[in-house]
């Protein structure tokens, strides 16, 4: 049993989605969750600099003693997971996003056209590719980057008229035609996956990665007796610069009025 905090972090509002699912699974655990809006967005930033504001974040956590940190960003996770898993070394496990949604797809769609949309970052990394290449399991990937979609979400529009024909624009591009599966590969758009799955009028599964991903959490925290021993969880939100939009999507997820803090990051 271990009652210190989870570490969670994102570029901003995506990993709440992560952080969301963590708590519905595991509500006696506590959190610190890391927000680098500073920095937003980091699919549009180098693989250098991502993992620069990666260390810097995972700093925070060790200092704070979380027991595991989970990157909640697909763009940081295809650009600084191994340098991270080297950083923290025994110290703390790191967790990605990738690996549960890969082998998720590994076991329930093999032999088939899968998409991805994801962050130029991401999805120019090649990431997925690669992972899904080494399951040998005949998964076609096809993947289009959509850089409009993280900022777009965290403005605050979506289920809009806007929203709506930005999401259309990029489906109907030739790359994605004839999926059976899409992966949702940023932490942001699970909060359109209604409007993408009515884009597919329900034809195509719109997979997301934060039920997978709180469950691997789940199952690693178990296998290693690091579970919370129960008692009131507690949740800290930093953030490396203040955003309206921040605050209002930390109270749609966490539903209670959550007092986020301004974190300097580099001084
Ligand atoms: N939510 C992130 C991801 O999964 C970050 C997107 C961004 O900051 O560009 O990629």
């Amino acid at each position: 049993m271990n009652n210190a905090p989870i570490g969670i972090f994102d570029s901003g509002i995506g990993g709440l989605t992560v952080a969301s699912a963590i708590r519905r699974l595991m509500p006696d655990e506590s959190m610190i969750y890391f927000g680098d809006t500073a920095h937003l967005p980091y699919g549009e930033k180098s693989e250098a600099a991502v993992q620069a504001y990666s260390v810097k974040i995972a700093d925070v956590m060790l200092q704070k003693g979380c027991k595991v940190i989970v990157i909640a960003c697909n763009s940081a996770s295809s650009s600084a997971y191994e340098l991270l898993k080297e950083y923290a070394g025994r110290r703390t496990k790191i967790i990605n996003v990738i690996d549960p949604m890969v082998d998720f797809i590994g076991e329930q769609h093999q032999n088939e056209k899968i998409g991805l949309i994801g962050t130029r970052r991401t999805v120019n990394s090649n990431v997925y590719h690669q992972k899904i290449a080494r399951l040998h399991r005949n998964i076609e990937l096809a993947s289009l980057a959509t850089p409009l979609l993280v900022p777009m979400i965290e403005e605050g529009f979506f289920h809009q008229r806007i929203s709506h024909d930005i999401i259309e624009k990029y489906l109907e591009d030739e790359t994605l035609q004839g999926v059976r599966a899409l992966i949702l590969g940023c932490t942001h758009y699970p909060l359109i996956h209604d409007e993408i799955a009515d884009f597919y009028q329900n034809g195509v599964d719109v997979l997301d990665s934060s039920e997978v991903t709180a469950r691997y959490v789940h199952d690693y925290l178990k296998s290693e007796e690091l579970l919370s021993s129960g008692g009131e969880p507690t949740y800290e939100f930093l953030v490396s610069d203040y955003t309206d939009s921040f605050e209002a999507s930390t109270q749609l997820f966490f539903g209670e009025r959550v007092h986020l803090e301004y974190y300097r990051l580099w001084e």
